[in-house]
């Protein structure tokens, strides 16, 4: 059955693709977006957009929409160490207005953005989502804390909600992709080196207990994310928050990432090896296990190449 969404966010990378998703499956989409981080071009065709902010959500919502997809937050890990009072402000204050806006329209139905950074250091992969919550940073302790607010919002006021933890989001769908400023994640950034933007990629540590010494991590392709997106507004239910991780239980190190784009684009790719970051944690891999089971989810795109190949066609179509 079709409904009415508000997809906060929708101006970014993630949030463009699940809105572009929940169109082509016949819903009616409103995009909320302070085109803070994200691009106006980025809200697809037929979706309506209001340049506004998630903290003033309440101008916009009200009974019409049968629920809210909540991309909307600041997400730069080293910025979130650098100006923790903007994370809590932005993602956990910004959250907290959003709720409250939809308990008061009375719209129960939640999708929320969560992440793998929930998780902190983890003592074992794959990562369950029963495992212990220790972030290693603002970033993830703000969305650990909205994951937090949204339960007890389910268990007193009968909201249905699905937080989903990604673990990293990679690929393109068509002409929506990745296009971050400053740009933080992997596979964006070897790209640039191969459409000779930077001179080489830097890898952050090559001493980790990992097989080639280099930090090893989950890709998930956004539009096998997506249609989590969709499975999850159908699964959620009246006072229940359920919690499920995103990703496809396949771990792969940065030098074997360095080593596709190099297949998928012919190019060298120079490589530098630099100190390693604080809180980076040598392996996240996910298991997938509950969203497989409670969403029905079967993700159709883990194939590295395949990930990598769409993000290249989205960089060129960008560049040209
Ligand atoms: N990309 C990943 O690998 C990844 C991994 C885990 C979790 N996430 C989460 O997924 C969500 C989307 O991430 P993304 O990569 O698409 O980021 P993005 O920066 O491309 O998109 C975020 C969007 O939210 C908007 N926004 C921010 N604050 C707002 C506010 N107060 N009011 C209205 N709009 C606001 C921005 O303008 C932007 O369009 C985020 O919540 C992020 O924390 C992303």
């Amino acid at each position: 059955m079709s409904g009415k969404y508000l997809v906060t966010g929708g101006a970014g990378y993630v949030g463009s693709v699940v809105a572009r998703h929940l169109l082509e499956a016949g819903h009616e989409v409103v995009v909320l977006d302070n085109l803070s981080t994200g691009f106006r071009e980025g809200v697809p065709a037929g979706a309506s957009f209001v340049e506004g902010d998630i903290r003033d959500a309440g101008k916009w919502l009200d009974a019409s929409f049968d629920g809210v997809l909540h991309f909307a937050a600041f997400s730069q890990v080293g910025e979130s160490v650098a100006k923790p009072e903007k994370y809590w402000a932005n993602n956990v204050g910004g959250s907290m207005a959003l709720l409250g806006a939809m308990r008061e329209a009375g719209v129960r139905r939640l999708v929320f953005s969560s992440t793998a950074a929930t998780y902190g250091e983890p003592a074992q992969v794959p990562i369950v989502e029963t495992a212990p919550t220790a972030p290693t940073n603002p970033y993830g302790a703000s969305k650990l804390a909205v994951d937090h607010m949204i339960s007890g919002e389910a268990a007193a006021h009968g909201l249905g909600a699905v937080s989903l933890r990604y673990f990293n989001v990679a690929g393109a769908y068509g002409e929506y992709g990745e296009r971050h400023d400053p740009e933080s994640h992997l596979i964006p950034l070897v790209l640039q080196v191969a459409q000779g933007r930077r001179d080489a990629i830097s890898v952050f540590g090559d001493d980790y207990p990992t097989p080639d010494g280099t930090c090893v991590r989950d890709y998930i392709h956004v539009a096998d994310l997506a249609e989590a997106h969709l499975l999850a507004l159908s699964a959620a239910r009246p006072g229940e928050h359920l919690i499920c991780n995103l990703g496809n239980g396949n771990g792969f190190s940065v030098r074997e990432v360095i080593e596709t784009v190099r297949r998928v684009t012919g190019h060298p790719i120079p490589e530098v090896v630099a100190p390693r970051r604080g809180g980076d944690p040598a392996v996240l891999v996910a298991s997938a296990g509950a969203a497989r089971e409670k969403l029905g989810w079967n993700p159709s795109r883990a194939d590295l190449a395949g990930i990598v190949a769409d993000a290249w066609e989205f960089a060129q179509w960008r560049a040209n």
